[in-house]
């Protein structure tokens, strides 16, 4: 399998760590970074320990013949324009979340992935996690029954001690609780319980502590998901607290139930359940780009292109969905608290 060049949009936090997670998948090399900022190309290849150009025109990076796969970190409100290019130039592009901030942006990048017929892996990498993998399994396996109730929420405060918090206060930068960074939860949510949403209910609000006021939204946020087939979740977006980072999971079905590292299944003979079995899993715990799972889903990302396929859990199509889900939420809290159908987001 040939081993691709990949050149990363953006030089900021996100691609500190994807640099390294992808030199270590061994299926790919980063070969190239373009940034707004002027950088030194000997400090970056001793830094990576492989030669690395460094380039501040999107026009010529993406002409660089040899370049397979475009990695798109840099501010959300570029995400737009830096997948299409990327798309109309060939490239296969790996999409840091949110991948745009609006429905229709969303849309844009879709039509121009589908028209160069290139694919992409969105960065919803919790999904690649030992723990959320391990959740799957357990569903598909049939440990908890059918699944009818779930809950998984978003707690980080992204507070002025936060790197990104100097754009991700205003409406243009972060978008809303959810797109910011809420949409891990909610996309692992959707993972977790499968089938189609109906409709969503969300409400939102905002602490009254200085820090958080600079904010240009509402900074809590919680929704209500219900399903074509009846059952019902919930998703709050909290980055607003004064806590340890908490990736909340309560799934209920009718064969047991998990709460986040712990759970009960009827399907194994004889276990109490009055207590709780413990999963060997390290929890979702850190909001530190160092500590996600990036390099298990660009892995998976280079296999599938290698294979020609679409990759599994984080391709576009599969991402998109779930903003789909987050942009009816938005819609809903903005409305009151309306029910919003979802059909009124047009796929
Ligand atoms: N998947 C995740 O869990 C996760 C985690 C963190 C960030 N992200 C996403 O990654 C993207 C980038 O976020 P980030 O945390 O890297 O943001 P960042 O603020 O560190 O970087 C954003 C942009 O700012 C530029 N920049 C950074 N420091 C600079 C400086 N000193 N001077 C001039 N420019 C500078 C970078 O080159 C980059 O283009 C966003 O879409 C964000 O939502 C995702």
């Amino acid at each position: 399998m040939k081993s691709c060049n990949v050149g990363v949009i953006g030089y900021g936090w996100a691609a500190t760590a994807h640099i390294p997670a992808i030199n270590a998948t061994g299926l790919a090399s980063v070969t190239s970074v373009l940034s707004s900022r002027p950088l030194d190309d000997r400090e970056l290849s001793s830094r990576y320990g492989r030669p690395v150009k460094s380039f501040t025109s999107l026009k010529k990076f993406l002409a660089q013949p040899d370049l397979d796969v475009v990695d798109i970190t840099g501010y959300p409100w570029e995400h737009t324009r830096n997948a299409i290019a990327a798309a109309n130039a060939g490239k296969h592009f790996i999409l840091e979340k949110p991948a745009a901030l609006s429905w229709n942006d969303c849309l844009a990048i879709r039509a121009a992935a589908q028209k160069n017929k290139v694919k992409a892996c969105v960065c919803f990498e919790v999904r690649h996690s030992g723990q959320f993998l391990t959740i799957k399994s357990m569903i598909d396996n049939g440990a908890l029954g059918r699944v009818h109730y779930g809950e998984v929420d978003y707690y980080h405060g992204i507070g002025p001690w936060y790197g990104q918090y100097r754009w991700n206060v205003t409406k243009r930068g972060g978008g809303s609780s959810l797109l910011s960074a809420g949409c891990h939860a909610m996309d692992a949510l959707l993972l977790c319980m499968g089938g189609e949403v109906e409709s969503v209910t969300s409400l939102n609000t905002t602490s009254t502590h200085k820090y958080f006021k600079a904010y240009q939204y509402p900074t809590t946020t919680t929704t209500l998901l219900k399903f074509k087939d009846g059952r019902v979740g919930k998703c709050a977006s909290v980055i607003d607290c004064f806590q340890p980072y908490y990736f909340h999971v309560h799934l209920v079905g009718s064969e047991g139930s998990l709460l986040d590292g712990k759970f009960h299944t009827n399907k194994i003979a004889a276990l109490n359940k009055k207590q709780w079995s413990q999963l060997s899993i390290h929890p979702i715990d850190s909001g530190d780009v160092a500590d996600h799972p990036y390099q298990t889903q660009f892995e998976s990302f280079f296999k599938a292109l290698a294979a020609g396929k679409d990759m599994p859990l984080t391709s576009l199509n599969e991402a998109l969905n779930s903003h789909r889900v987050i942009f009816a939420a938005d819609k809903s809290a903005a409305a009151g608290g309306r029910p919003v159908k979802l059909k009124e987001i047009p796929a």
